[in-house]
């Protein structure tokens, strides 16, 4: 890995190693070997011996909506529990973490090491980008893996992410395995996989996992794009978001206070989050945050789109579905995501899905919310997002948003 970093060993050598994998797999042993192999390909932080301090993280295979990190970092944070996170931008119809914090006007990405490890210390949370130094044979290896249809292999999948995660510093990770047609994984079983892999190199590197295996067969909560999402996050620190996502927050929230060196159990763990959003600490950790990266926390502060518009529902019944992908898309047509990496995001712009799976719904009554540049982009996105929904006579089962749970100990 070190010397195909430095361009020692060549692309087609990579390629068909990546290919080999693709087909043949790699064994626990072997997954790890890569992992550590990519971690040793750049610098790492140690965030623990310059706090001295448990450090947690958490971390999603990526999903449509999903803006967790910007609820739980300062929940986390206003129980006393520091979270220094690195993030990824999106690409496709998964959004990334830092275009939604860059949705805030001022809010800095790029912070210098010792002002991330000072901001982390002094206000308990900080999220910046990756830098080019930490895992560099992640980033050229994803590119290729990338060009050579070799992104979707469980262990190049399970490094790539680990060893990020390793690299960054974190003691105790949990991990967000996203299940769904709007996920990498698209079954329960692929998602298991994938999650004990990731808990087995944990293992293996000294660092505690846990894995939550989540729904993403419809968006999580109801916004998605970035200001949109934002909004819903700080709502939800105010303990006014909507109830799956809320649910996932301060169930991540529970394990991340349990796994930290505050000596407290799950239990104990919900409680302070819970606690922490119902006496408006959350919400003051989540100011002095983004004050902390420049960034000006007030709502007003956040863009608008100029045209917004209802999606009506065409009859009257139950939601049976609200598709992912589907929504993913149609917020990436109105230009709330990107298509190439060069693209640049229009952080006003995106869908609030007012109404979920297991909602009743009244011909005419508001599905879902289009926030759009012009009043074209709105008239393709009302009828993408109205062919994502399905309705249906009668209710639909339940399905929790969090679907499992799996850890080292099973
Ligand atoms: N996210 C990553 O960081 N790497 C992968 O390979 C897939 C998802």
């Amino acid at each position: 890995m070190l010397a195909y970093t430095r361009d020692d060993v060549p692309d087609y050598q990579m390629a068909a190693f990546c290919m080999a994998v693709f087909f043949r797999g790699l064994s626990d042993a072997e997954t790890f070997a890569l992992t550590d192999a990519m971690v040793r390909s750049g610098e790492t932080i140690d965030l623990r011996s310059q706090l001295g301090r448990t450090v947690v993280d958490k971390h999603s295979t990526g999903g449509v909506g999903d803006k967790t990190s910007v609820a739980v970092g300062p929940i986390v944070a206003a129980c006393g529990v520091p979270m220094g996170k690195m993030s990824g931008r999106g690409l496709g119809h998964t959004g990334g973490t830092l275009d939604k914090l860059e949705a805030i006007p001022g809010f800095r990405i790029e912070l210098s090491h010792e002002e991330f490890v000072r901001i982390v210390r002094d206000v308990g949370c900080a999220i910046i980008g990756q830098t080019g130094d930490l895992v560099p044979a992640d980033k050229k290896l994803y590119a290729l893996r990338d060009v050579t249809a070799t992104v979707d292999q469980l262990s190049l999948i399970a490094s790539s992410i680990m060893s990020k995660k390793i690299a960054g510093g974190a003691d105790a990770i949990v991990l967000d395995v996203k299940v769904g047609d709007g996920a990498f994984m698209k079954t329960l079983d692929d998602a298991r996989a994938l999650a004990r892999t990731m808990i087995e190199i944990g293992r293996r590197a000294g660092r505690e996992v846990v894995c939550e295996l989540t729904d993403m067969d419809q968006p999580l909560g109801r916004a998605v794009g970035n200001a949109l999402e934002v909004r819903e996050a700080v709502a939800t620190v105010r303990g006014e978001g909507p109830p799956d996502f809320t649910e996932l927050v301060l169930a991540s929230c529970a394990h991340l206070l349990a796994l930290s060196d505050l000596g407290i159990d799950r239990a104990e763990g919900r409680r302070r989050a819970e606690a922490a959003v119902a006496d408006g600490s959350a919400h003051a950790a989540y100011e002095r945050w983004i004050r902390a990266q420049g960034g000006d926390p007030s709502e007003d502060a956040l863009e608008q789109a100029p045209v917004v518009v209802e999606v009506p529902a065409p009859a009257s019944g139950w939601v049976a579905r609200a598709g992912a992908i589907a929504i993913g898309r149609a917020a990436l047509h109105l230009g709330a995501g990107r298509r190439t990496k060069e693209d640049d995001v229009d952080h006003a712009v995106g869908i609030v899905c007012l109404a979920k799976r297991g909602d009743r719904v009244e011909q005419g009554s508001p599905l879902a919310e289009v926030h759009a540049r012009s009043e074209e982009s709105a008239r393709v996105a009302v009828d993408e997002v109205l062919a994502a929904y399905e309705l249906a006579d009668e209710e639909p089962p339940t399905r929790a948003i969090i679907l499992e749970t799996l850890t080292a100990a099973g």
